[in-house]
């Protein structure tokens, strides 16, 4: 047997990058490929691109650039672009980094292992396809390598919604469920693995209708079926559109003791004048009602969201209307960005708000946003929580984990990962809480 060909993949961007590049790690690892650290000792690099904002997606190429040593150091080294920055520029890129030997696709990447192979024979290629076939469908199935108590699994992708500032509609293409069951073979195959939390990923993941064996299934069936999964002990799910957030998985959120009380519920502003120059197609009120609707059927649940900051057309009240939602939904979590102007979409068309406007504004909200964090974290200290244990820390005996809330949890313990811990948390520094394992 020859030496494997090692690869190296560096992901830019959202949950669903990190899934998809795992699989596609996999994908070439029934080529031979193993994946390394260390991109200097790579025979490929892969870049696993993200568009959602111009500085992601210049990024890439700087991050090219830098590669031109290693390339002419290793004239073999075959580099790939992947992710949406691949679907939405195609051939620009070879055309502006002729050291890029493949650029594939978010919905493609299952024709990698072909495109590495014309790439050793000195052949580029480009896949921007949305093809007829399911990627998932030629895909080797996941294998053993999977060590970590925590998995994603993508049940839903791209997205119908078009909100006037975003490129995923363009890059991920239109809304599509996998079939049920083929989530639910994954979900066990994982869990036999050692998997024991599983974020169920998707653009827009609460707008899930998968086939099921009795019609097509909602995420609330889909997450009831899951729960059923022996050894599978949580369930997430990210990333939710308020308009799909149905009675029945509210419901659930009441009565699944493994589905974690964490929302990732994403609102962009709080100005209903704005959220309609956003096509977001609900107001700011009609938000904070369903959060009450949450909050009434499981009172604990821990909010996060986005906020986007200088929408073109933003004024002062605008962004005062945004700052007093967040007051009102008092977020436990929440990520926030200065709009940025993305090309093909219709608010790119619209006269910017002046830079240091934004920059003032993103600023202010932050400071709220982490007062918030802060304010919930600390509210965490006494309580009794249940912590799964992922890794080692930094100090002897030590365990880092998250909570049901999502929250990092340092903790002595000689309990092994994949454990998950009853815990009291007894003190909160700016990034995490520390606990006390509590006696069986
Ligand atoms: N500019 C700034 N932020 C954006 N997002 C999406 N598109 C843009 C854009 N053009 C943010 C939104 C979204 C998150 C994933 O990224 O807040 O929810
Ligand atoms: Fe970025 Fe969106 Fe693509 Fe994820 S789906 S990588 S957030 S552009």
């Amino acid at each position: 047997m020859s030496e494997p060909k090692k690869l190296f993949i560096k992901t830019y961007g959202c949950q669903m990058n990190v899934y998809d590049s795992e699989r596609m790690a996999e994908a070439l690892g029934a080529e031979g490929y193993v994946t390394t650290e260390v991109a200097e000792d790579a025979d490929m690099v892969l870049l696993n691109t993200c568009h959602i904002r111009e500085k992601a997606a210049e990024k890439v190429y700087s991050d090219l650039g830098r590669l031109r040593p290693l390339k002419l150091a290793k004239p073999d080294l075959k580099i790939g672009v992947a992710g949406c920055v691949a679907q939405a520029e195609g051939e620009e890129i070879l055309r502006r980094m002729p050291l890029v030997d493949l650029v594939v696709g978010p919905q493609s990447y299952h024709r990698l292992p072909a495109m590495a192979k014309a790439a050793e024979k000195g052949r580029k290629s480009v896949d921007t396809d949305f093809p007829q076939e399911d990627k998932f469908d030629h895909l080797p199935d996941r294998p053993r390598a999977n060590v970590r108590p925590t998995a994603f699994l993508t049940v839903q992708e791209g997205c119908d919604k078009f909100c006037a500032f975003c490129v995923v509609p363009y890059t991920r293409g239109a809304e599509v469920s996998r079939p049920a069951e083929r989530v639910l073979a994954e979900a066990r195959g994982l869990v036999e693995k050692g998997v024991r939390e599983i974020t169920l990923l998707g653009q827009n993941v609460n707008a899930y209708h998968g086939a099921g064996r009795d019609g097509d299934w909602t995420l609330a069936r889909l997450v009831r079926e899951l729960a059923r999964v022996d050894g599978l002990e949580r369930i997430r799910y990210t990333t939710s559109h308020p308009n799909d957030m149905a009675d029945d998985l509210i419901a659930a959120h009441g009565e699944e003791a493994k589905l974690m009380p964490y929302l990732h519920l994403p609102v962009q502003s709080g100005s209903d004048r704005i959220l309609k120059a956003m096509a977001r197609k609900h107001t700011a009120d009609q938000y904070l009602r369903l959060i009450e609707k949450i909050r009434a059927a499981r009172p604990d649940m821990m909010m996060s969201g986005d906020f986007i900051v200088g929408f073109p057309g933003e004024t002062d009240a605008d962004f005062d209307a945004t700052m007093d939602l967040i007051r009102a939904v008092n977020y436990g979590m929440a990520y926030s960005f200065k709009y940025s102007a993305r090309p093909g979409t219709p608010a790119a068309e619209k006269t910017p708000v002046a830079a240091e406007v934004a920059d003032a504004r993103l600023q202010t909200l932050q400071a709220l946003i982490t007062s918030q964090q802060r304010a919930a974290q600390e509210a965490m200290v006494g309580r009794e929580v249940s912590v799964l244990l992922e890794k080692a820390g930094r100090l002897p005996g030590q365990m880092v984990g998250k909570s049901d809330y999502l929250h990092a949890v340092h903790v002595q313990t000689d309990l092994p990962v994949g454990e998950i811990a009853r815990m009291r948390i007894v003190s909160s520094a700016p990034n995490s809480l520390a606990g006390a394992v509590l006696d069986a």
